[in-house]
């Protein structure tokens, strides 16, 4: 389908390259699937055309009201292009909005075999790489899907954790309610961790992927949260960001017999999802 324009109805600037936008297309909400993303245009007065970049969704497929989304604007070595421009707009601006897409990051449901999947579901964000898991934390919540969702976020700033007060509120939900009701985690990770800005972070430090490294005694971070040693059998992995972050999430999980698309068991299968920067 060709592009629709989509009003911009909310935006909340984080810090200065930082903003959560919500948009509304003018034609009504497409269909979509929690997890996906879809190009945002704009045009660029010095190429003299609309330019397009993908961008994951943070709301998930029940909300009917708005597309959002967390979007860094890229400074460097050069401004980025769509970026620059976005963080011009305001409410009332427009956008073009391509098709929702992508089945990276779809969420399973069932086993190979038909059962259904009951093993927890461990997202891993790096950065704006949370966005995706935003969605899938409402849909969980909206669908009262009694898995146990964890979400780790890895960021370099303590004001980059763009979604930590309504993710403490879903853990604290789910400690007033019991895991038998809603049974949700959060954990952040902050990588620079000796700067300034960051001195009065007292959680768990080092890149998101840290939380899967074991010590000694073969214990993650992950597997204590969690109260047991994280498996294929109990746990599916889903991970948005750098493929650096990606990669070092394979590194401390492939002992365990995780693997992901690039590399699936012999029927096919695979625990590990992703999706890559790029
Ligand atoms: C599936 C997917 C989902 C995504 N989701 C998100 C998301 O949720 N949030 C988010 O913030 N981003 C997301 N992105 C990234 C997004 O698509 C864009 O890549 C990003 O916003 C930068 O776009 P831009 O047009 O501003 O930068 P571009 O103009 O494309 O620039 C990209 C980089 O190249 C550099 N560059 C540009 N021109 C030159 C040059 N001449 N010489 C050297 N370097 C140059 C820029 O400095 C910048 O570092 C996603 C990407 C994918 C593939
Ligand atoms: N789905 C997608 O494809 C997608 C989604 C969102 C964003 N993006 C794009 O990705 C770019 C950066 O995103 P961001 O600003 O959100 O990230 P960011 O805030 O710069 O970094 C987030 C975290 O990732 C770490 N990190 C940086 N480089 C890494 C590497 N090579 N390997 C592993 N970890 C690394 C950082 O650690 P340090 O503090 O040590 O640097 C930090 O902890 C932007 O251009 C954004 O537009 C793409």
């Amino acid at each position: 389908m060709a592009d629709t324009k989509a009003k911009i109805i909310y935006t909340e600037l984080l810090k200065e390259d930082l903003v959560i936008i919500r948009l509304v297309p003018i034609n009504g909400m497409p269909k979509f699937r929690t997890g996906q993303w879809l190009t945002i245009g704009l045009p660029v007065a010095a190429e003299n055309k609309i330019v397009k970049r993908a961008y994951s969704i943070a709301s998930h497929a029940e909300n009917r009201d708005y597309f959002e989304f967390v979007i860094r604007w890229v400074r460097k070595p050069l401004p980025g292009r769509v970026t620059t421009e976005l963080f011009y707009l305001s409410v009332g601006d427009e956008v073009l909005l391509g098709d929702p897409t992508g089945e990276d990051l779809i969420i399973e449901k069932k086993l190979p075999n038909g059962q259904p999947d009951n093993r927890r579901v461990v997202c891993v964000g790096g950065g704006t790489g949370l966005a995706p898991f935003i969605a899938f934390a409402h849909h969980f919540h909206d669908t009262n899907d009694k898995r146990q969702l964890v979400i780790l976020h890895g960021a370099s700033y303590v004001d980059e954790l763009s979604y930590k007060r309504l993710l403490t509120d879903f853990e604290n939900e789910s400690l007033d309610k019991g895991p038998d009701k809603w049974n949700f985690k959060y954990r952040a990770a902050i990588s620079r961790p000796k700067e300034f800005y960051n001195r009065s972070w007292n959680g768990h430090v080092g890149r998101v992927e840290s939380f899967f490294k074991e010590n000694e005694q073969g214990a993650s971070p992950l597997d204590k949260l969690v109260g047991e040693k994280v498996t294929p059998e109990n746990t599916r992995l889903y991970i948005c960001g750098y493929q650096g972050t990606i990669d070092g999430v394979m590194d401390y999980v492939a002992d365990r017999g995780f693997v992901n698309r690039d590399n699936p068991h012999k029927d096919g299968t695979f625990e590990v999802k992703y999706e890559s920067y790029g």
